[in-house]
């Protein structure tokens, strides 16, 4: 997790772009405003699949998402080999997405950037966020019970490396 700049960039990877990241995106970047550290860290998500780009995130995610108060609004995009050098830290919510940016990272140094989402999980022993997405409503609440602990952890400890 080195970084020169003043501001620390993370980006959240998934499938689709439409379901896990956008969520974590969004929970993680309220975490960062409730810290008043929105100017230093900037936060956004992708997918491996490009399928679904220019699409708002899934209807479902949206309301269990709002329901504990974050508004996931971001536009699906595909991961493009730039966010390498853009982002200080690139984070797969399950293995096949990390093996994906194993795959796509241009350097050696990019891949030391990408982590699992499951790795900032403390009292959920599970190692990945499980796609939700055939999944029915208490799938879609568990991957965000999930992903609150993993980005309060992720900010914990990036506000200990960083001394934000
Ligand atoms: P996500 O969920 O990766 O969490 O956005 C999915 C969304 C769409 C598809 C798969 C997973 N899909 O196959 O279209």
């Amino acid at each position: 997790m080195e970084n020169i700049s003043s501001e620390y960039k993370v980006l959240f990877v998934c499938l689709g772009n439409i379901c896990r990241s956008p969520a974590a995106q969004a929970i993680f970047e309220h975490y960062v405003r409730e810290a008043g550290l929105q100017d230093r860290i900037k936060v956004d998500s992708a997918g491996i699949y490009g399928g679904h780009q220019g699409n708002p995130p899934d209807r479902r995610m949206r309301t269990a998402a709002l329901y504990r108060g974050f508004a996931v609004t971001h536009t699906a995009r595909q991961v493009k080999a730039m966010d390498f050098m853009d982002f200080d830290l690139i984070i797969a919510m399950d293995d096949q997405n990390y093996e994906d940016l194993m795959h796509l990272a241009p350097s050696v140094e990019a891949t030391h950037k990408v982590r699992r989402m499951a790795d900032f999980l403390t009292t959920h022993k599970i190692s990945y966020i499980p796609d939700p997405y055939y999944m029915g409503v208490e799938g879609f609440s568990h991957v965000l019970d999930l992903l609150e602990e993993s980005c309060q952890n992720l900010l914990t400890q990036l506000r200990s490396t960083f001394r934000f």
